[in-house]
């Protein structure tokens, strides 16, 4: 699995819990990081080579994209260059959101680059076009929000969180009452945007979903309680000891990560 970053550890959070006993391999493509302000053409290429070497290196038996980014904008040419290997990617979840939004009101955090896929958008078109009675998608880019998440810098944290939070707020009224984290790393603000938002706007996240579509795909069965869990692998393009940290902070992981080049 791979991110530009540390936000994919949200999702090998939900993967540890569903797939106790799998070895993950986890690539933080850090020196490229952020996917989600670069050009389209640079985040496909990024996608592809960390692919290519995942396979090469480690003989992955799958792959979770763990990045909205590169999913967007990467995983069907991903997939057609590796129609044998089972590729789950990451979506902002914008159906389950309908579902659990009362007003049809819902806003959308995620990168630059997700919201300008036209993956993104047919998604989009597909549920408004689906969907009876009021429907309201309000889109927010973010930029800064992953980098700062990365350096784990609490006030550009809390300061891009307010400016973002308050952007939906003037876009939506009072009727905004489910935000999509459109992001992997935009779980780990999870405390900031709660405060924000408050408590009558439910945060819809993926990972879970991500790891239970990920184990069907594998065919395996829900883990018994008390499965060992053998530690992941930790790689990063850059900084491994930053990675090393936030999995420490986040998921209580103390693993070494290790410096690759792919
Ligand atoms: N975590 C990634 C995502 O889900 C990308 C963030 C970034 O590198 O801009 O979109």
């Amino acid at each position: 699995m791979f991110d530009s970053g540390v936000g994919g550890l949200s999702v090998l959070r939900a993967l540890l819990a569903e797939l106790p006993g799998t070895r993950f391999v986890y690539l933080a493509d850090s020196a490229f990081a952020p996917y989600g302000e670069r050009d389209a053409a640079e985040v496909s290429q990024r996608t592809h080579r960390v692919a290519s070497y995942l396979r090469k290196a480690h003989a992955i038996d799958a792959l979770v994209l763990a990045c909205n980014t590169a999913t967007a904008i990467a995983i069907d040419s991903l997939r057609k260059d590796h129609p044998d290997l089972p590729i789950v990617g990451v979506e902002p979840a914008l159906k389950p959101a309908v579902g659990l939004s009362q007003s049809g009101c819902i806003g959308v955090l995620a990168t630059r680059g997700t919201l300008e896929s036209p993956r993104f958008s047919v998604l989009r078109k597909r549920l408004m076009s689906q969907v009876t009675g009021p429907l309201r998608f309000l889109c927010q880019s973010c930029d800064g929000l992953a980098a700062a998440i990365e350096r784990n810098d609490d006030s550009a944290i809390q300061t891009l969180c307010e400016r973002y939070t308050l952007a939906l707020r003037d876009a939506a009224g009072p009727d905004l009452d489910a935000v999509v984290l459109g992001c992997t790393h935009y779980p780990f603000a999870m405390s900031a945007l709660t405060r924000l938002l408050g408590s009558s706007v439910t945060l819809v996240d993926t990972a879970v979903p991500v790891a239970r579509r990920t184990r069907e795909v594998l065919g395996l069965m829900p883990a018994a309680p008390g499965t060992s869990v053998p530690p992941p692998v930790l790689l990063a393009t850059r900084d491994p000891q930053a990675l090393e940290q936030a999995a420490s902070r986040w998921l209580g992981l103390l693993t070494t990560a290790r410096l690759v080049h792919p």
